[in-house]
């Protein structure tokens, strides 16, 4: 790695950042400077080494040390204590809660012992804006192989036999997709990679472009070589900047080594790439929505077929792959279709990453080997959850998929094992939620998500998904009946059936799923007017414990209606009538005097 004695690598991944990850590397390279070591160490800001919930992260090469939530303030006692005298910051190891024990190396850590790394191999490891450091861990040989050793032929019969399935959520597999757009004849093809990551909480493609873009651009290449494309797109969402700052800096340094460009490896093919920027419109994550965008058209998806692989990007057969896609396919092609296939389950081969949120101690970016258990990534992986509370569902697959329930945490995950289980994988989307989420309220967050997000071009899903929401709406203020909760069933049923494309055939499923396991919890918002997590404010009821009142006057205070009465010193009383329902009194009271029951 460079030419450095020592290398500070600095998780750059938003999180991160978001806690002043830019200042601790801002006064790491300024304290470095100010004791004359700048030219023997080095300070990198890299890609996200997954454990958000420890951040600021920093990894120090090639001691393999790894010191967690990291202030500014520390880089001088990092530079002073490990750098110059060799001795590690004690107090910034991170503590296994469980062991109660230091650990220093990340690879015995609880949250990394159980993933394993294929599309993150690099993230945290190499710096993105080096692309020697890429080549230093096998990067580009992967290119050299194929396009020297490899006819495109054997390029796709070896993607075919690993078993690789698109990481972007449909899992269609990537090898067969690559064969239809060979086979389709043209004077001109194309290779896009989607890289519009439209799930809400979903941060893995990003992760990856950040951290490790030359593994997307070589793979890019190797589909170009495969199917017979001289030329590729990046569909990123602008809200990327880190992303697309980097992928600029690659492809400039891959156009200069030679890897990309004309007569790659002399072999005489030629192959280039250019990122084109997408709005943040979830629908133009969907292919044919996407290839409109580009040719600068309205983003609203079409029929298919014809699938993009016969009459794709300017009319032209493409091959639309997503990033994490693309981020295995070096490896496979290093490795061998053989080693791939005997990671993961019979269908799903390999790994997926998922982004770690919600009410689970560890959030973050981990990767795991396809056919590990939910269980395992909550509470191995992710150290269970928060405040010992008690876990209620997870839910898999963005807006497009459901609620998985205790009953199924043990079930080995995969494409398929998911859909039978209600939910489905999606692109890496997992929240996990604990007894005090409402599932009225999760069903309603996702849906005004779709609803939103709807094209508007198909009224069951532009009108549906706008109906269904204030149907959810209603429940949750306390003014829904039976009636509404088989209207929305029904609606459910009529908007998946008729909808053009997967953003509205899907769009019901949270509902659906919420419904079908929290049955009890519908029918006690509409019938007896009560949430039983007291999460839907619409529904609560603020009461004073007149025992536990010692007339502060502090709820009357704030409270923005005048509805509580009370003199100082005496029992405080709310008039229900006037009361709007917004908690301030109940956020105010140091007496736990109110309650909403
Ligand atoms: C509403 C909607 C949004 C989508 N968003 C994305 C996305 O953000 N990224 C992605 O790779 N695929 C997304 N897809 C799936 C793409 O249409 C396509 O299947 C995928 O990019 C193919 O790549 P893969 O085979 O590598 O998974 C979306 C699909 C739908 C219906
Ligand atoms: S289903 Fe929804 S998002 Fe898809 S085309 Fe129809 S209106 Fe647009
Ligand atoms: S804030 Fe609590 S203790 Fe104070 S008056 Fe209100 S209910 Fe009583
Ligand atoms: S919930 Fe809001 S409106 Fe109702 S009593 Fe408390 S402060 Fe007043």
């Amino acid at each position: 790695m460079s030419n450095y004695r020592i290398n500070i690598m600095v998780c750059g991944g938003t999180g991160c950042l978001a806690s002043e990850g830019d200042k601790v590397i801002r006064n790491l390279e300024l304290i470095l400077k100010a004791r004359g070591y700048d030219k023997e160490v080095q300070v990198v800001k890299t890609g996200c080494f997954g454990f958000c919930e420890q951040g600021p992260i920093i990894k120090i090469h090639p001691d393999n040390v790894f010191y967690v939530k990291v202030k500014p303030q520390d880089a001088k006692e990092i530079i002073d204590e490990h750098i110059i005298k060799g001795r590690k910051v004690e107090r910034l190891l991170y503590e296994e809660p469980n062991m109660q024990k230091k650990i220093e190396e990340h690879e015995n850590m609880p949250f990394y012992q159980k993933q394993l790394r294929v599309a993150l191999r690099n993230c945290g490891l190499v710096n993105p804006e080096d692309i020697h450091e890429y080549i230093a861990f096998d990067g580009y040989a992967a290119l050299g192989k194929v396009l020297t050793k490899m006819t495109p032929d054997e390029v796709i019969e070896e993607i075919q036999q690993s078993g690789l399935r698109g990481r972007g959520g449909g899992g269609f597999p990537t090898g067969l997709k690559w064969k239809f757009t060979r086979q389709s004849k043209a004077d001109q093809k194309y290779i896009i990679c989607n890289a519009d990551e439209g799930d809400p909480g979903a941060f893995m493609d990003r992760s990856i472009l950040e951290g490790d873009p030359h593994s997307v651009l070589e793979s890019m290449a190797i589909a170009g070589y495969a199917i017979g494309a001289d030329y590729g797109y990046i569909y990123i969402r602008a809200e990327y900047p880190l992303a697309i700052e980097r992928l600029n800096v690659a492809i400039k340094q891959a156009r200069e080594a030679g890897l990309l460009g004309k007569d790659l490896f002399g072999t005489g093919f030629n192959f280039d790439i250019d990122i084109k920027y997408g709005a943040g419109a979830f629908v133009c994550g969907e292919e044919t929505a996407l290839i409109h965008s580009l040719e600068g058209k309205r983003g609203e998806p079409t029929y298919k077929p014809p699938y993009p692989a016969e009459s794709g990007y300017k009319g032209m057969p493409t091959s639309v792959n997503n990033v994490e896609t693309f981020a295995n396919i070096p490896p496979i092609i290093l490795k061998g279709a053989k080693w791939f296939s005997s990671i993961g389950s019979e269908k799903s081969k390999g790994t997926k990453v998922f982004a770690l949120a919600g009410k689970v101690n560890n959030v973050g970016l981990v990767e795991v080997p396809m056919g590990i258990t939910l269980r395992e990534i909550i509470y191995d992986i992710g150290g269970g959850i928060q405040h010992g509370k008690k876990f209620k569902a997870v839910q898999t697959g963005g807006p497009s998929g459901g609620v998985i329930t205790e009953k199924d945490l043990d079930t080995p995950i995969d494409y398929e094992s998911l859909m039978g289980i209600g939910s489905m994988m999606g692109s890496g989307g997992m929240i996990v939620m604990d007894e005090d989420n409402c599932m009225v309220n999760i069903a309603k967050f996702y849906l005004e998500f779709t609803m939103e997000e709807s094209c508007g071009r198909c009224t069951p899903c532009r009108v549906g998904t706008k109906r269904m929401y204030e149907i959810l709406q209603k429940i949750t203020d306390g003014e829904g009946s039976m009636d509404d909760l088989q209207n929305l069933k029904e609606l459910s049923h009529m908007i998946k059936g008729s909808s053009l494309c997967g953003l509205g055939q899907t769009a019901p499923n949270p509902v659906l799923s919420t419904m079908h396991f929290f049955w009890d919890e519908y029918v006690a918002h509409v019938n007896d007017k009560h949430c039983p997590t007291g999460e839907c404010t619409g529904l609560a009821k603020y009461k004073i414990i007149p025992e536990k009142c010692v007339g502060c006057t502090a709820c009357a205070r704030v409270c923005p209606v005048d509805c509580i009465e009370g003199e100082v010193k005496k029992v405080h009383v709310i008039d229900e009538s006037r009361c709007i329902k917004c908690g301030a009194c109940f956020n105010t009271c140091k007496f736990s005097a109110i309650v909403k029951p």
